[in-house]
């Protein structure tokens, strides 16, 4: 049986206390929205609608490239108003529709696809709910049996009784419905305790028209888990992080106080990695095998090639580090920053847009920027390309083995040739030819006796000084 999934999306969210909408909270460094999108696309789902309505412009500019349809439901009368949106664009459709909403982040492909098959053995017809069994069933809709067992109705918690609120089995908030759902919504009614259009107030209404309700239980109960505030989305995001952690440390990748680490779903981990405490991997990381993270050290966008080393504490944005290479402790290395195979950039380096080539080592405190470093170069102390006049970024071009004593400015664009040495303190304003010296700095001077001159006991000090 085929399917298209409706994804409800157009809630304030109120309890998040943001002006953020709520679906767009991000989950993993991806908006909360974004996983269910992805679920129903993988489960192959024919059509994939998004309702949208609170921060509709926001919410399709964070999906423009998904791929999904969006109707508008304004204002937002409840969430059988929010799929009666839907109907414009399926009701001629005629296969299952699926309904989820925009803030059950966890949901598999795989349980969208039992739910289907759920209806499919019902005959397809009628409509088939995923349940779960919840400790706490606060804040959810409870199930309603009837005697034989069987789902009579859905409540909500601000219109249930006591007794009904003692039930623990509580509504998902997914859904698999048969086209008849087209014909049935227009019958919901909004007299409950929030006056809104109650999507599983469909279930009596099936029922009434003959015709099967199915109830799954969910086989993974923090799969359906909500976000409707942020402890929930923490607890969310603690439990989507322990999978991915767990995940990774099954492929081999070792962990040190794993839960103090953290990264995203697009992080790609080889065997042998270790992570050290506090680590902190974001967006398309990728670390090869035997690499070493140092702790406390943030990643984002960068490529760790095998058996290289982020000493602790350092920051890493669109980096790229060759085998053998090691920066840290306290690196920066921003974007465009490449160190070749045994490159080595330590304390208070930051490196952008530069290549370091084979072996090139900047121990101490340098800035490089828009930079070509030659293999085997060694960078001082304190040494600064200035590739910034104020108005345009140059480049500065240091060839292979050439020594750039500390504290020297290299002010762009200006090139040091092949085993060119610049003197220490020097400010770099013309080209180096290789080989030579560059010396570019006043010259010292000696005033022998000076300081005991100026405080007039020369002759005293001269004395001890025998
Ligand atoms: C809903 C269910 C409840 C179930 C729970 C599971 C209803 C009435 N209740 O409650 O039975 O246990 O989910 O998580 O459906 N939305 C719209 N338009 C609206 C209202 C809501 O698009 O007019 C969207 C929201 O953005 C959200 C989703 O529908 O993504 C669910 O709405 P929410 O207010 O979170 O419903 P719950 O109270 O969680
Ligand atoms: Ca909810």
């Amino acid at each position: 049986m085929k399917h298209a999934v409706v994804i409800l999306a157009a809630g304030k969210g109120k309890r998040m206390r943001s002006k953020t909408p709520k679906v767009l909270h991000p989950l993993l460094g991806r908006p909360m929205l974004a996983y269910p999108v992805a679920a129903a696309k993988e489960s192959g789902a024919e059509r994939v609608v998004v309702v949208v309505g609170h921060g509709a412009e926001a919410v399709k500019a964070a999906l423009a490239d998904a791929g999904v349809l969006f109707v508008h439901q304004d204002p937002p009368l409840g969430t059988a108003h929010a799929l009666a949106q839907a109907a414009p664009v399926l009701a001629g459709f005629g296969g299952a529709v699926v309904v989820t909403s925009g803030d059950t982040p966890r949901l598999r492909a795989s349980t969208i696809r039992a739910l289907v098959k759920a209806l499919e053995e019902a005959g397809g017809r009628g409509m088939a709910m995923l349940t779960l069994e919840l400790k706490d069933p606060t804040g959810y809709g409870r199930v309603v049996r009837g005697e034989d067992g069987r789902v009579v109705r859905i409540v909500e918690e601000k219109d249930a009784s006591p007794k009904e609120r003692a039930i623990r089995e509580v509504n998902s908030g997914v859904y698999a419905f048969d086209p008849e759902v087209w014909n049935l919504l227009p019958r919901v009614k909004n007299e409950n305790a929030q006056g809104e259009y109650y999507l599983p107030d469909l279930v009596a209404l099936y029922l009434e028209a003959g015709l099967p309700v199915v109830a799954v239980p969910a086989g993974d109960p923090s799969e359906l888990l909500g976000a409707n505030d942020r402890v929930q989305l923490a607890v969310l995001e603690g439990a989507m992080l322990a999978e991915l952690r767990e995940r990774w440390m099954r492929e081999g990748v070792r962990m040190h106080l794993p839960e103090t680490i953290y990264l995203e779903p697009d992080v790609a981990l080889a065997p042998d990695v270790v992570l050290e405490p506090g680590v902190v991997l974001k967006g398309k990381t990728e670390i090869g095998e035997g690499a070493r993270i140092g702790a406390y050290s943030v990643i984002a966008d960068s490529q760790i090639a095998p058996g290289a080393e982020v000493r602790p504490h350092s920051v890493l944005e669109g980096a790229r580090l060759a085998p053998g290479a090691v920066a840290g402790p306290f690196a920066r290395l921003r974007p465009g920053a490449v160190l070749e195979e045994g490159a080595f950039v330590g304390n208070f380096v930051e490196v952008k847009k530069s290549r370091l080539g084979r072996g090139v080592k900047a121990g101490h405190l340098a800035y490089l920027g828009d930079a070509e470093v030659g293999e085997g170069t060694n960078i001082g102390a304190g040494v600064i390309t200035a590739n910034y006049d104020g108005e345009k970024k140059h480049r500065t071009k240091i060839g292979r083995r050439a020594f750039i004593g500390s504290n020297a400015v290299l002010i762009a664009p200006v090139e040091i040739g092949d085993e060119g040495f610049v003197a220490g303190g020097s400010a770099i304003n013309q080209d180096v030819p290789a080989g030579a010296l560059a010396i570019a700095r006043g010259k010292q001077r000696i005033l022998e006796g000076w300081v005991w001159r100026r405080r007039g006991r020369y002759s005293e000090k001269a004395e001890v000084r025998e």
